[in-house]
C-alpha cells in the first residue's frame, strides 16, 4: 500500500490547524513531524506541546521523526504525546537494538533512519527489529533540499533484503520529495513518501498529495 506522510516542517506554523485540516480532509496517510534538537542536525523545530496540539486535531495517525541525540531519554514523553509511530536515526543509537524494542515495548511502530552516507548493509541484524525504515533522501536539517539521486540505489538494495529475508517493514523516503519523482520511488519499492515543500507549498496541495499517491 502506497503512503503519503506530508511532513509539518513546512507548513504555517501561524495557522497549523488550516493545514492540519487540509491533510485530514486529504488522501494523505500520516502526519510526518520531524523533532530537530540543534546538536544532531544544525536546527530547532518544535517538541511536546506542539505535537499534543497537533494531535487534539490530527485524524491521521502522527509519524515522528526523532533528529536528536539519546532519543532513549524521551521515548516515553513522545508516546505520551500520541506518536503512533517512533523514528530514531541509527547515528543516534549507541544501543539501538534496545532502542526499538523499548519503543515496541510502549506500543508504538519502530522506526529506524539513516542518513544519505549511511549503508543499507550496516542494517541487516536489526531488519527483524523494525516496522519502518526511512531513508533520508537529503541531508536532514531542513525542509526544500534538492533530492539525492543515490537513494534509489538504497532502496533497491533494502527492497532487496526485505524480500529474501521475507519482512514487511515499511520503506519511507524522506526529502526532496515531489510529483516528478513520486512514482519512481514507489516503482523502486518505497512505501511510504514524506513531502514537506511540495505539499505545502503547492499551488493545491490536495491535489499535489493525490497526484503524489496515484
Ligand atoms: C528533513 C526532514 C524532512 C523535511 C522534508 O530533515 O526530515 O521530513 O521536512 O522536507 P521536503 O519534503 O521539503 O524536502
Ligand atoms: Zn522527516
Amino acid at each position: 500500500m502506497k503512503k503519503i506522510a506530508p511532513s509539518l516542517l513546512s507548513a504555517n506554523f501561524g495557522n497549523l490547524e488550516t493545514d492540519i485540516k487540509m491533510v485530514n480532509e486529504s488522501e494523505a496517510d500520516w502526519f510526518h513531524l520531524d523533532i530537530m534538537d540543534g546538536v544532531f542536525v544544525p536546527n530547532i523545530s518544535f517538541g511536546f506541546p506542539v505535537i499534543s496540539a497537533v494531535k487534539k486535531l490530527a485524524k491521521k495517525p502522527l509519524d515522528v521523526h526523532l533528529m536528536i541525540v539519546q532519543p532513549e531519554r524521551y521515548l516515553e514523553n513522545f508516546k505520551n504525546v500520541g506518536a503512533e509511530i517512533l523514528t530514531v536515526h541509527y547515528e543516534a543509537c549507541t544501543h539501538l537494538h534496545r532502542t526499538l524494542h523499548a519503543i515496541k515495548s510502549l506500543e508504538m511502530k519502530a522506526g529506524l533512519a539513516i542518513n544519505p552516507h549511511t549503508s543499507v548493509s550496516l542494517l541487516e541484524n536489526v531488519l527483524f527489529d523494525v516496522d519502518l525504515i526511512l531513508i533520508m533522501s537529503v541531508n536532514p536539517g531542513f525542509g526544500g533540499q534538492k533530492f539525492i539521486e543515490n537513494t534509489y540505489t538504497k532502496i533497491k538494495q533494502l527492497q532487496n533484503l526485505k524480500i529474501e529475508k521475507n519482512l514487511s517493514f515499511e520503506i519511507e523516503i524522506d526529502g526532496g520529495v515531489d510529483i516528478f519523482n513520486s512514482k519512481k520511488l514507489f516503482e523502486t519499492g518505497a512505501t511510504v513518501l514524506v513531502a514537506g515543500n511540495s505539499v505545502f507549498k503547492a499551488q493545491n496541495p490536495l491535489e499535489a498529495i493525490s497526484q503524489m499517491k496515484n
